[in-house]
C-alpha cells in the first residue's frame, strides 16, 4: 500500500482558504483517492474542545499555554487521524498545521523559534507535510473578510500589528521551506487564486513517483 500524502493550508484569518481546500478535496477524490479533511486546531474530539478553548474571547492564557494546547491538540491530531490515514493510503489535506504555530505563536505572539521547535521535535519528530499552500493577503483585506464574515474569535480580535507580524513569519517559513510551501497571492479575484491553486497541484501531482499516481 502506498503511504497518502498530507497537504496543508495555512494563512492569516480571512485569507480565503477554505473554498480551495474544499475544491483540492474533490480533484483529488476525482482521481479515486480517499481524502480525509481535517484542521487545527481540532480533528478529534479532545482537540475540537481545546479549539473551543483557544477560540474563546474569554479565555485569557499565556502565549506558552496557548503553543502547548496547540501542541497537545496535534499530538492527538496525529495520533488519532493523520498517520493512521496516511499510513492506510488516504490523502490528508489539514485547514493549518504546524506553520501556524511559528506564524501565530512565533510571530505574533513573540514566543521563541527555539522552543517552538523543541515543542514541533517533540510532537512530530522529522514529520511534516508533503505541500503546503499559504494564502498570502495584505491585513486590511483580511480584516474586511472577517469583519463581515462572523463574530470575532481571540485571535481575529488581536490588533493588525499582531496580523502583520503573523504575516511576516509566514512569508519567512515560506522563504525557509521554498520546496514545501507555496506562496497564492489570495488577493487576486477568486477564478486567479483557483487558478494558482490548480497549476501547483497538478504540479505536485505530476512529479509524484509513478505509483503513487496511479499511472
Ligand atoms: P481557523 O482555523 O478557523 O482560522 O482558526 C484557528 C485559529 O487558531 C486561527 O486564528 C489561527 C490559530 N492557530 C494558532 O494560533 N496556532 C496554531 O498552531 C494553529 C493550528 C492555529
Amino acid at each position: 500500500m502506498q503511504r497518502g500524502k498530507f497537504i496543508t493550508f495555512e494563512g492569516i484569518d480571512g485569507a480565503g482558504k477554505s473554498t480551495h481546500l474544499a475544491w483540492l478535496e474533490h480533484y483529488l477524490q476525482d482521481k479515486g483517492l480517499e481524502v480525509v479533511v481535517t484542521r487545527e486546531p481540532g480533528g478529534t474530539a479532545l482537540g475540537e474542545a481545546l479549539r473551543q478553548l483557544l477560540l474563546d474571547h474569554r479565555q485569557a492564557m499565556h502565549p506558552e499555554t496557548e503553543a502547548l494546547l496547540m501542541f497537545a491538540a496535534r499530538r492527538e491530531h496525529l495520533d488519532k487521524v493523520i498517520l493512521p490515514a496516511l499510513d492506510r493510503g488516504a490523502w490528508v489535506i489539514s485547514d493549518r498545521f504546524t506553520d501556524a504555530s511559528f506564524a501565530y505563536q512565533g510571530g505574533g505572539r513573540g514566543m521563541s523559534t527555539e522552543k517552538l521547535e523543541k515543542l514541533e521535535q517533540w510532537v512530530q519528530a522529522e514529520f511534516s507535510p508533503d505541500l503546503t499552500l499559504y494564502f498570502d493577503v495584505p491585513v486590511t483585506l483580511s480584516r474586511e473578510r472577517v469583519q463581515s464574515a462572523r463574530v470575532a474569535d481571540r485571535f481575529e480580535r488581536e490588533t493588525d500589528s499582531f496580523f502583520e507580524r503573523v504575516r511576516q513569519a509566514y512569508l519567512q517559513r515560506a522563504r525557509q521551506f521554498p520546496q514545501r510551501i507555496w506562496v497564492v497571492d489570495g488577493s487576486q479575484p477568486m477564478t486567479a487564486v483557483k487558478t494558482a491553486v490548480a497549476e501547483i497541484v497538478e504540479d505536485f501531482w505530476a512529479n509524484l513517483p509513478k505509483a503513487a499516481s496511479g499511472d
